[in-house]
């Protein structure tokens, strides 16, 4: 019998959340547990453990309608280049084409090399932009306002049209995380952008930031940053250069790129010129 063999197929739910952030902290993601618990609560989570039980590779598809957003693709240094990843992302992929959806996901460089091969497509690039400490803002003039809970639905239809997809369970998780940092931008009563943030397990996460134009989307997120304290995460679209060079005079660096990859597919679903930041690469 190899040591490949001695590894056991598992479903994870939300009770292997702190464990999988050991997963995710190894390779030096952000996430936390109450990010895990929401994935594997909203989704369904695939793994391997070892012969000691140890989780060593993970994997999820969270059911955004039309498509299934494929998550937490990770496997514990030991056991890579054995085809687990691959393994997994066959699982994810069989998972999305049994409910009738269509696979995406936001690739690290690495990952691209496993998904490529699986019939992924690259769709546009993002680049995470990190600050350990953001510096002063000044006010920014713009049509934004606290948003609060009343404003959930609207902002939660608008997002349906401008992300091509149904993913309203998590925004209002992660608008529950940091309902002070969350802001919307309205004209004449109508929502035409907005922002929310979250905590990470070493710096704020902000996004999704979505917005009608480069003036707007930095009031939407000078309101967020405003009395932020610590490092804080953006993973901005490459298109939107006056954004990404606001970040950069406001204390912000690159500091990995990420692609958004469909199956079969080369045109995103969502409106990217509106989507300023993504909510992560983990939820889309
Ligand atoms: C990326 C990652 C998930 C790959 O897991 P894995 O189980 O080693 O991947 P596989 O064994 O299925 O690799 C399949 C193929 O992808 C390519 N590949 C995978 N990792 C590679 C690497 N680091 N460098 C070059 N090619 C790589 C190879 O072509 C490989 O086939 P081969 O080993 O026969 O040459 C793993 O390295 C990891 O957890 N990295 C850190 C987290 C991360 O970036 N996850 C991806 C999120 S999108």
């Amino acid at each position: 019998m190899t040591e490949r063999t001695n590894l056991t197929e598992v479903l994870l739910g939300p009770a292997d959340a702190a464990e999988a952030v050991a997963l995710s902290a190894e390779a030096g993601w952000n996430q936390t547990v109450d990010d895990w618990a929401l994935m594997l609560e909203f989704g369904a989570g695939f793994g391997r453990r070892d012969r000691y039980g140890r989780l060593v590779a993970t994997a999820l598809t969270l059911p955004y309608p039309p498509f299934a957003w494929i998550a937490m693709v990770l496997v514990t240094k030991t056991w890579q280049r054995r085809g687990l990843a691959t393994e997994l992302l066959r699982t994810c992929i069989d998972d999305a084409e049994r409910s009738g959806l269509v696979a995406g996901l936001d690739a690290t460089p690495a990952g691209t090399l496993v998904y490529r091969p699986l019939g992924f497509e690259a769709v546009y690039g993002l680049t995470r932009m990190r600050a350990e400490t953001v510096a002063p803002i000044k006010t920014i003039a713009g049509p934004v306002r606290a948003m609060t809970e009343a404003d959930l639905d609207t902002v939660l239809a608008f997002d349906r049209k401008l992300f091509g997809a149904e993913r309203s369970g998590v925004l209002r998780h992660l608008f529950g995380r940091q309902p002070g940092h969350a802001f919307l931008a309205e004209v004449s009563g109508t929502v035409s952008g907005y922002v929310l943030a979250r905590e990470g397990r070493e710096a704020t996460q902000i996004g999704p930031l979505a917005a009608p134009d480069e003036s707007t989307a930095c009031a939407l997120v000078g309101a967020a940053l405003a009395d932020l304290k610590g490092a804080v995460y953006l993973d901005v679209g490459d298109r939107h250069t006056s954004l990404l060079s606001w970040l950069d005079d406001h204390g912000f660096a690159p500091q990995r790129p990420y692609t958004r990859m469909i199956m079969g597919r080369a045109k995103p679903y969502d409106d990217a010129a509106s989507q300023y930041a993504i909510a992560g690469p983990e939820l889309g």
